[in-house]
């Protein structure tokens, strides 16, 4: 990868057309895309310059060992799993998980969903074979169908537009939980599904709420205004995506009426993905313009040349919160590859939140032909990941993990210990297998072991 060399364009929300961008469809028709593009650009934007601001101070104290990042939602959103129940569930494990890390560590935990976004992904190859049979590759619902034809995976602007009111609509329902009710305090025992409540974790889970229910019920003994205080009844939540389709990002880009700075108002915070993150890319110099906090993932093959290059170009002013390294190396390789960068980062004073993806270094093919993931190679990662913090003396700042509240079978292990031959029963994720609630929340209460002070 080239390192700070050429030079780039000066910002604007379209010179990244000026660099040649990876990972971008084929739209057959250019008319077609600048329509739909120019449709997005006369939306209303789906959040505020002002939130995502608030969210990059809350990541500012993650990087100061403050608060805790959990960031997880699906490998890919899509328009048929689209439904308020599956929004609801995927809201109820991401509380439930940020109770047991709040609870166990004693940290505020930063909410931050895979959602109300996630539609694009990047592809290891732009051909699949099927049936002897050449097709381009799903690149998500954004861009074209599932289905194994010629024609649906055709690339399709329009979807842009989908994308775009399926992300409004799912945005409004999640405001509407965390806002309306759903999310207090006082109703920690609602988030836990009845299917998962039966469970080891549930019923541990169970006892935290307990817990929390009577320290609640202490409070109000001392006096404190439970009811009418707002901290008790509501919480934030904030949304990502990975910034890959740089004309919609673009389309959703807006300039900030009270500073003057622009943001990608498509959600609060936006990452780059390990196959677009050139420091000198058309993805890094999209991003470098805007004023949301974003993430860069990083994996196995990442130097020290390149941190401190993304970190020059993301976060020139070294801003707290602005910048959060996603490291995803997988078990095998975490241990060889992230001291150095850890290190590089720290004896260059670089203010950045580290954040680990157990999930995308640990995707294999099983046996019976799923792609899956291990949790003990989840687990693996993890403990890694903390256990380099604790031996360099930074921050292990937070995870992030694609998961469903549903009760699926497509990582292998975990309390169910789930097997190969039960992948099959409830394999449905359209990209990369997510934990299911159980898992995800059996995940929970071990970081907040690793994290415990
Ligand atoms: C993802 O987060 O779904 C993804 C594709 O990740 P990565 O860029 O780390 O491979
Ligand atoms: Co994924």
């Amino acid at each position: 990868m080239a390192v700070m060399s050429d030079p780039l364009p000066a910002w604007t929300p379209s010179s990244w057309n000026a660099l040649a961008a990876e990972q971008q469809p084929d739209w057959p028709d250019p008319q077609q895309l600048k329509a739909a593009l120019t449709e997005l650009c006369a939306m209303p934007p789906l959040v505020f310059a002002g939130e995502s601001r608030a969210l990059q101070t809350q990541l500012g104290r993650v990087a100061e060992g403050k608060a805790f990042l959990l960031q997880g939602g699906d490998c890919a959103e899509t328009f048929a799993a689209f439904g308020a129940d599956a929004i609801r569930d995927k809201l109820k494990v991401l509380l439930q998980m940020a109770i047991v890390l709040t609870y166990g560590a004693q940290l505020p935990v930063v909410k931050v969903g895979r959602i109300a976004g996630q539609f694009a992904k990047p592809r290891s190859a732009a051909v699949e074979q099927v049936d002897g049979v050449g097709l381009p590759v799903w690149r998500g619902d954004a861009v074209n169908r599932l289905d194994a034809t010629a024609e649906a995976r055709q690339p399709d602007p329009s979807r842009l537009l989908r994308v775009y009111h399926q992300s409004a609509a799912t945005l409004n329902l999640l405001r509407a939980f965390t806002r309306g009710g759903f999310a207090d305090l006082e109703k920690v025992h609602v988030w836990n599904q009845e299917f998962v409540a039966a469970s080891s974790e549930g019923k541990r889970y169970a006892a935290v709420a307990e817990e929390i229910e009577r320290a609640l019920r202490f409070l109000r003994a001392c006096g404190v205004d439970v009811t009418n205080d707002p901290t008790f009844h509501t919480v934030d939540f904030w949304t990502s995506h990975e910034a890959l389709l740089l004309g919609y990002e673009e389309a959703l880009t807006r300039q900030d009426s009270l500073t003057g700075d622009w943001y990608d108002c498509s959600a609060h915070m936006l990452w780059i993905g390990e196959r677009t993150r050139n420091p000198d890319g058309a993805h890094a110099h999209f991003l470098s313009g805007v004023g949301n906090p974003v993430g860069v993932k990083l994996g196995r093959t990442a130097t020290a040349d390149e941190v401190s290059a993304l970190a020059a170009r993301l976060n020139p002013d070294n801003v707290p919160g602005r910048l959060t390294f996603i490291t995803r190396m997988g078990a095998a390789s975490a241990g060889r590859v992230l001291p150095e960068l850890v290190r590089t980062v720290r004896d260059q004073g670089l203010a950045v939140v580290w954040c680990c993806d157990p999930m995308h270094g640990n995707t294999f093919l099983s046996g019976s032909g799923y792609k899956t993931r291990r949790f003990s190679d989840v687990l693996d990662e993890l403990r890694t990941f903390f256990g380099v913090h604790a031996q360099e003396g930074t921050v292990p700042g937070g995870v992030h993990i694609e998961l469903t509240g549903e009760d699926v079978t497509e990582c292998l292990g975990g309390a169910q210990d789930i097997a190969d031959m039960d992948l099959a029963y409830r394999y449905e994720t359209a990209c990369d297998p997510r934990l299911n609630n159980q898992q995800a929340l059996e995940l929970a209460f071990q970081v907040a072991e690793m994290l415990r002070p």
